[in-house]
């Protein structure tokens, strides 16, 4: 796969694959990183008089619900006002006029993944889509990290049919995250947080290969206890998941870290309790004898790697552990990088930018890059 600038790009009609995925709450974008972060790639095509139609996923589509929830019209309006030009919002995935970039320079097409109402034409990478989005532009640049890990119509498949390149922002993580990914100075130790372990079990087992030490929180951290024979009481955790957790738990028993304190709500009184000691309620954040515990770790390490939060930091509540870990990150004088939406949020919102060398847009993308190192969407 060639970059964008080894590309004859000049005066060309080009599709342009971008991560445009990101959180609408209550018609609000709530981080517009991602947009923010496609720029670069954009701004070059204009520079070089190209005509542009973006594409991009919003979510998952499995439902009519889902279709009029993510509709991409929202992000067009942010991206004209970043851009201070007008992005001409194309409300269909097919059916597009031909001549649609003769009469705009840049356009948006609508959320690829409506496709996948009509038997996951997009998530299953049906060519026929490919062949038809390919068909209208000249050339294909992808510049969505954040779906390197897919091989989708709109990534994978339109790169069949075009010559195509990749462009500034997978080069900026490529760079970004090559201290993770080649010759790793160790210890490398893996922070894995977040809510659920359901989607991120082989990561997990693929990681554990990987790093030198796995610290566990978020609601993560309660399947582990469960797997390790806690009791829970009523906290946030994946049933389904709890007997292969405790094979990872035999397997790894060097590698992985429990937490020893947690922060528990029984019947709205907060309090920090030993692991042992946990009754009923619910957990919501880590303890400070966890994140002693966690800090010594730290100190040692060579290499770092954040993914999803500690606590429910959203929480003034619950926010003490996340930040304390990013306190404890920003004094260690070790290569540090975060990456998935939830974990750059808490960073953003927190504002511990400075304690990393690098915030990677990607959440799935970035875990799998680390675990099998490679980019799935240019390999097949
Ligand atoms: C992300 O937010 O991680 C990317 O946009 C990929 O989203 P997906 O997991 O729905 O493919």
């Amino acid at each position: 796969m060639k970059f964008i600038e080894d590309i004859n790009i000049d005066n060309k009609k080009v599709i342009l694959r971008l991560d445009l995925n990101v959180t609408i709450k209550d018609g609000k974008i709530l981080d517009n990183t991602k947009i923010v972060k496609s720029l670069k790639t954009i701004n070059y095509l204009l520079d070089h008089n190209c005509k542009i139609l973006i594409m991009s996923h919003l979510g998952k589509i499995k439902t009519i619900e889902d279709k009029l929830r993510n509709s991409l019209e929202i992000v067009s309006l942010e991206l004209s006002k970043l851009l201070g030009q007008n992005v001409c919002f194309i409300p269909e995935t097919r059916n597009i006029l031909p001549s649609i970039l003769d009469n705009h320079n840049i356009c948006l097409m609508e959320n690829t993944r409506f496709e996948d109402l009509d038997g996951k034409k997009e998530s299953g990478n049906d060519l026929e889509l490919a062949k038809y989005w390919a068909s209208l532009g000249e050339v294909f640049i992808n510049d969505a990290f954040g779906t390197t890990h897919r091989c989708h119509a709109s990534n994978n498949g339109i790169a069949k049919f075009l010559e195509s390149g990749y462009g500034y922002l997978i080069k900026e993580e490529i760079d970004g995250l090559s201290p993770i990914i080649n010759n790793i100075k160790r210890p490398f130790t893996v922070i894995m947080g977040g809510a659920k372990v359901d989607d991120k079990i082989q990561l997990i087992k693929s990681l554990l290969n990987e790093c030198d030490n796995l610290l566990v929180g978020g609601g993560i951290a309660n399947t582990f206890l469960k797997a390790a024979g806690y009791n829970i009481g009523s906290s946030l955790y994946s049933a389904d998941y709890v007997e292969e957790v405790k094979e990872l738990l035999n397997t790894y028993s060097s590698k992985i870290v429990l937490p020893v304190d947690i922060v528990v709500n029984n019947n709205e009184v907060v309090s920090t309790i030993s692991v042992k000691d946990m009754t009923d309620g619910s957990i919501y954040d880590l303890g400070n004898k966890t994140l002693q515990v966690y800090r010594d770790i730290l100190d040692e390490s060579e290499t770092v790697f954040v993914n999803g939060t500690l606590g429910l930091y959203e929480d003034p509540r619950y926010k003490a552990g996340t930040e304390e870990l990013f306190n404890i990150l920003r004094r260690c004088n070790n290569i540090k990088i975060a990456g998935g939406g939830d974990a750059v949020a808490s960073i953003n919102t927190l504002g511990y930018q400075d304690a990393f060398n690098y915030l990677s847009t990607g959440g799935g993308a970035t875990l799998e890059y680390i675990a099998n190192k490679k980019l799935k969407c240019f390999e097949e």
